[in-house]
């Protein structure tokens, strides 16, 4: 058997940065209310040139070049996104072509906020199974086209952007890789945060819809019970984790989940104040600003835990 190990981190931001009094402009809010509310002070909202694909191409880019890997080593490509640019193709295989690779496969998958979590779970059971050895695990997302801009309660809360990492097969030996994934869904919650509209129906354009308050409820149990998941699993305790990174969607649950760990300030990777919610995109860009700062270093235990619209949930436990 083999296991899957972080060879690659990327990302991709938005040129146009959006501060919260910007946003009090369009709509009755206040940079006082969205701070202490969430922990976000600002976001970055996509240019029309600046898709799922191009953003999501040039994050995977960037965790190539820096595993120093070519594109047509890649065997697979999968996707996280809610935001995909089509109904299909699929925006992983017009990332795909944006790279020049022509072998293998790609396809996206959704699980919403959870996107990433569930991705690097599906590609580690194709890397174990042997049939690939080589996976790119993008999360990518434009939310900006799907928010109501005139609804303050969900439009000053979410920003756009890619991350990326390239998994690759190693010896089970390896002294470093995924150690464990843990993903869950429950469908009777699909009506607190969820995506109104569908494909066809030209007079319901999109709309992310989201009972904030019962939606912060559900995410400090169940992201409680997705972390203690992993280090049971394992028979690992609090005091072994490195650092974590968690899904960016509120500081307020960010430190309840740090607290909960016994982690300091310090050990929890924090962009929700520059970046807002990017969704799936929110825990491979933290990785990858992480990594590149120096914070993570080969060797590092990292726990990564997300809740979003499903529900779904999950966690993640590796030594980069
Ligand atoms: O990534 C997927 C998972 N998503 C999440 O985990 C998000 C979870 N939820 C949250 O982060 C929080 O529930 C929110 C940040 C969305 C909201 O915070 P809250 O403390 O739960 O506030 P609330 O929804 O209970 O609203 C409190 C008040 C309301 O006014 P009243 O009814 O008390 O008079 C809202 O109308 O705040 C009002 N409000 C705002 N005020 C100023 C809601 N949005 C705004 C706003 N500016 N943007």
């Amino acid at each position: 058997m083999k296991r899957t190990v972080f060879e690659g981190v990327g990302s991709y931001l938005p040129e146009r940065i959006v501060t919260n009094d910007e946003l009090a402009t369009r709509v009755d809010t206040s940079d006082t209310w969205i701070r202490e509310r969430t922990g976000i002070g600002q976001r970055h909202l996509a240019a029309p040139h600046e898709t799922a694909t191009f953003m999501g191409a040039e994050a995977a880019r960037r965790a190539l070049a820096y595993a120093g890997a070519a594109p047509e080593t890649v065997d697979a490509i999968i996707v996280a996104t809610s935001t995909p640019d089509q109904g299909f193709p699929a925006t992983a295989v017009s990332i795909q072509a944006a790279l020049g690779i022509t072998r293998g496969f790609a396809f996206d998958l959704s699980a919403a906020c959870s996107g990433f979590v569930y991705a690097v779970s599906v590609a580690d059971a194709f890397i174990r199974s042997g049939q690939c050895a080589s996976v790119l695990v993008i999360g990518t997302e434009v939310y900006s086209r799907i928010l109501n801009w005139e609804d303050r309660g969900t439009c000053v809360l979410f920003g756009d952007g890619a991350g990326a990492v390239l998994l690759r097969a190693a010896q089970d030996d390896a002294d470093r890789g995924l150690i464990s994934t843990h993903i869950h869904s429950d469908g009777r919650y699909g009506d607190i945060l969820y995506i109104d509209g569908a494909t066809g129906q030209a007079d319901r354009p999109q709309h992310l819809v989201m009972k904030g308050s019962e939606v912060f409820r559900h995410a400090v149990s169940k992201l409680a019970g997705a972390v203690d998941e992993a280090l049971a699993a394992n028979g690992l305790s609090q005091s072994d984790i490195d650092w974590l990174v968690p899904h960016q969607a509120n500081r307020r649950i960010i430190d309840a989940m740090g607290k909960r760990l016994g982690l300091s300030p310090e050990q929890v990777v924090v962009t929700v104040d520059r970046h807002a919610n990017t969704s799936a995109a929110s825990i491979p860009l933290a990785l990858d600003e992480a990594v590149r700062d120096g914070r993570i270093q080969p060797g590092h235990l990292v726990l990564i835990e997300a809740l979003g619209g499903g529900l779904t949930w999950g966690s993640a436990l590796f030594r980069f």
